[in-house]
């Protein structure tokens, strides 16, 4: 079986046990029942606790040699010096995928990197794929599993996140949430024993609900295996990659047990296989958001539209300063913008429509610049002055993104105005418009686009069969 199908019993499972359910509603065997029930999972669910006849109104099991039906997927919640004992019987009754939720292994030192190998080999010789140990579990909102603790669920979306922080992986989620960014899977990997980042990748490269990987990493134990799936993988990859500096990798080896290792050489072989690197959160959730929702760009050349002169000149500095270019329009566009233009300003990029435009002119505009054929991209961004018009110039973001799709340019947005814009933006954010508050980010989006049509344009070379004409 390859990796894909040996995962399936853990992602799809008809039935699940949970090892370690619990009575109390304080401890994480309770929460891990709870949150599966509480998503309504439509599979079997059987708790197993040797101590209690009953949890949640669901009878309980001593163990899972007495669960008489088949059992796809195990979650165990026991202190780490039980889990090779329940292992071992998650071997003999041929569950087949476990979830190690207990910490207590690798990341804890010599004693514990010697517990997780033995809880290895009980998987491997019992034919079970093992996630963590030392993991939150994941959740799935494509098809309502929440198979972790911590409540609450992401949005449904297109993008994948891997995280081998538990922790910050519930705050990435909430952060999406907020932000109105949906996710297809989000899955903790911990200290990454058995499944690792590379099996995930293949896994979520197949996934029909993802459209890009996000993820985040302390380490990685085999290069090869990684840098051979990022290679193969046909979606975009956003990763951050943590433990950068020598007090960051100190951190990373008592967290997830991970050796960070050089991060320069982290970086060329992200830049090997195409991944993109994001150096926090909000960097990767810009990306993603960007990789999912809009085209890749053919080229470099991007448009500015502003309704402030001081907006796009920093776009236009960013967009130069991190590899783009902020191109002259072609002499039939400026033609083609001065009749929408007042006197005061003029038809050059980045355009400065100022502030008294309103639906019409932004839409107009835009609409002109991306038929120029000097223009890939289209960065639209707006101040709040005091005459602006905020609300029709979402409007007019909305109804160009809609339009335009056959172009295949991507059109980004920069509003910036802080708390006083959140509102206003909200309704780009639910059609997955990506939205920027700055112009830096908005400009490293673009970039992004770029990044990921190049990565295509690599891989569609090496298909492409060789040139025989000359034989
Ligand atoms: N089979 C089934 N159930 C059992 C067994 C067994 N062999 N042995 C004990 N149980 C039951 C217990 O009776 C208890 O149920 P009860 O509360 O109804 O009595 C339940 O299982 C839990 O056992 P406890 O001994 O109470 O263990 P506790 O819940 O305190 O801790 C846990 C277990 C949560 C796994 C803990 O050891 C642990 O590792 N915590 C940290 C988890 C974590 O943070 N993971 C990683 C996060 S992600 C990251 O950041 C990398």
């Amino acid at each position: 079986m390859g990796t894909v199908e040996d995962l399936k019993p853990i992602f799809s499972p008809k039935s699940i046990a949970v090892i370690g359910a619990s009575r109390s509603p304080m401890k994480i065997g309770y929460e891990i029942l709870q949150n599966i029930l509480v998503q309504g999972y439509t599979g079997k669910v059987y708790p197993i606790n040797p101590e209690t006849p009953m949890i949640m109104g669901l009878k309980t099991q001593p163990s899972v040699l007495a669960v008489k039906d088949d059992i796809d997927l195990a979650i165990i919640a026991v202190p780490a010096e039980f889990v090779p004992k329940v292992m071992t019987e998650c071997a003999k009754k041929k569950v087949k995928g476990v979830i190690v939720i207990s910490s207590g292994f690798g990341e804890t030192g010599e004693k514990g990197k010697l517990l997780e190998e033995e809880v290895l080999q009980i998987a491997r010789k019992g034919g079970m794929r093992l996630i963590g140990p030392n993991t939150l579990g994941y959740k799935d909102p494509i098809d309502n599993l929440d198979a972790a603790f911590v409540f609450g669920m992401p949005r449904p979306g297109e993008i994948a996140l891997i995280s081998q922080s538990g922790a910050l992986c519930i705050g990435m989620i909430y952060y999406a949430n907020g932000e109105h960014i949906g996710l297809s899977r989000v899955i903790s990997v911990g200290n990454k024993a058995d499944v690792d980042d590379a099996d995930l990748i293949d896994y979520l490269d197949n996934d029909p609900s993802t459209k890009v990987i996000a993820m985040y990493i302390e380490g990685i134990k085999d290069g090869k295996k990684f840098l051979d799936s990022a290679r193969r993988c046909q979606k975009p990859i956003v990763a951050i990659k943590a433990g950068r500096t020598p007090a960051g990798s100190a951190a990373a080896s008592t967290h997830t047990g991970s050796l960070s290792g050089s991060d320069a050489v982290y970086d060329s072989a992200f830049k090997q296989v195409h991944i993109q690197r994001a150096y926090d959160v909000i960097e990767l959730f810009d990306f993603a958001r960007a990789l999912a929702y809009q085209p890749p760009t053919l080229s470099n050349k991007v448009g500015i539209i502003s309704n402030g002169g001081g907006a796009g000149i920093m776009i236009a500095d960013w967009c130069e300063s991190i590899g783009l270019k902020v191109p002259n329009l072609a002499k039939k566009t400026v033609e083609a913008l001065l009749p929408h233009l007042p006197s005061i300003t003029t038809a050059r990029n980045p355009l400065d429509v100022a502030g008294d435009a309103r639906f019409h002119r932004y839409h107009a505009t835009g609409s002109i610049m991306l038929s120029d054929p000097n223009v890939d991209a289209l960065i639209m961004t707006c101040v709040h002055a005091g005459i602006a018009r905020p609300r029709e110039y979402v409007g007019a973001v909305i109804k160009l993104v809609e339009e335009k799709r056959n172009l295949k340019k991507p059109i980004v947005a920069c509003w910036v105005g802080g708390p006083e814009v959140d509102e206003v933006v909200q309704e780009l954010r639910v059609k997955n418009i990506p939205v920027y508050p700055s112009a830096m980010r908005a400009a490293k989006a673009v970039r992004s686009l770029y990044d990921e049509g190049r990565r295509l344009e690599i891989l569609t070379k090496k298909r492409q069969p060789k040139d025989n004409s000359s034989n």
